[in-house]
């Protein structure tokens, strides 16, 4: 869409990836399940997620704990599939690939970045080496992967580090290390499920300034995680899913000359959107329905060209 539009061949999956001739957002998932099966109990983890995210986004996920994020992130990662519904990411069908395309997938189209610090590196080897190894597993040669593995951490602003191991770098620098790592092999997708969770809040936002700036320079689209509802002052748009299904989103405020990501952050006003789905369901957000103290039968009307809901044990009180 954004991009030229290039033929895709069957032959030529490289061609395939990026080319976005289908319509469709870069990642577009409709009406995505997951259930897991524990024993005998079933847990819907994800229930009709839809989500659509353009090429080049920066996008942040927020939600409670158990709302669903991870198991959003690893099918978009490829380490997971959904139970039912549709799932996509360039021209990958998500649900559908062989295990040969799930080896390509997440070599090619993915970075990704786990909460846990240790997680994301190997203790043994030092910044530089962490950096390199994803792309030795690719076949590039050492030439290559020295001078972008320097030019990543260089990047990321550990130049003067990179001969450290990671138990010699701070949390917030070995997530830098580790954004670096998902970065070695170019994918056009970064992932990251809750990145700065590990983090003191400074450190954290620092990383998210990180990730905004990455998005900017190299144009990767981003899909960040957090539980921390603050994030959707620092990127363009947050997505807050509930009960594992995309509830409301969050978009910035550009006022005149301000610019969306980079460091415009700060005192940034913030507008919370309710997604609409296909077939035209809406989540009333919990703290609403709480205040109001909405019943189970709402009287949905079209009052002065706005849709408006109303308890029908209200309608008498008028207190609602
Ligand atoms: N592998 C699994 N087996 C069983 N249940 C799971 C598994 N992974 C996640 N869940 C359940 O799915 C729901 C969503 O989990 P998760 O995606 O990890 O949420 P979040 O990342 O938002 O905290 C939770 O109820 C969790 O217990
Ligand atoms: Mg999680």
């Amino acid at each position: 869409m954004q991009e030229e539009t290039r033929p895709a061949g069957p032959e030529s999956s490289d061609q395939l990836k990026a080319s976005g001739a289908s319509g469709r957002p870069y990642v577009y998932g409709n009406d995505v399940f997951k259930i897991f099966k524990v024993a005998d109990l079933e847990v819907v983890a994800l229930r009709g997620l839809d989500l659509k995210v353009e090429k080049g986004e920066i996008v942040a996920i927020i939600g409670s704990s158990g709302s669903g994020k991870s198991t959003l992130l690893n099918i978009l990662a490829g380490y997971d599939t959904p139970s039912a519904g549709n799932i996509y990411v360039g021209d990958y069908d998500l649900l559908n690939m062989t295990s040969k395309e799930v080896v390509e997938y997440r070599r090619n189209e993915v970075g990704f970045v786990w909460q846990q610090t240790a997680r994301n590196l190997f203790p043994y080897l030092s910044a530089i080496e962490n950096v390199e190894l994803p792309m030795m597993l690719a076949g590039r040669d050492s030439t290559h992967r020295r001078k972008r593995a320097t030019d990543l951490l260089a990047l990321v602003g550990l130049g003067n580090r990179m001969n450290h191991k990671p138990e010699h770098l701070s949390g917030g620098e070995q997530q830098r290390v580790a954004i670096a790592v998902a970065l070695a092999n170019e994918p056009p997708l970064l992932l990251a499920d809750e990145p700065t969770g590990e983090l003191d809040d400074e450190t954290g936002a620092e990383i998210l300034e990180l990730l905004n700036h990455l998005n900017v320079d190299m144009g990767t689209t981003i899909i960040v995680v957090t539980h921390d509802p603050a994030i959707s002052t620092s990127v363009g748009r947050a997505i807050a899913i509930r009960d594992g299904k995309t509830s409301t989103e969050i978009r910035r405020v550009v006022k005149e000359g301000q610019q969306i990501g980079g460091e415009a952050a700060g005192a940034a006003e913030t507008e919370e959107f309710l997604l609409v789905d296909a077939s035209g369901r809406v989540q009333i957000p919990r703290e609403m329905i709480d205040e109001l103290d909405l019943g189970e039968r709402l009287r949905v009307e079209i009052v002065d060209g706005r849709v408006t809901l109303r308890d029908i044990d209200a309608d008498d009180t008028e207190k609602k």
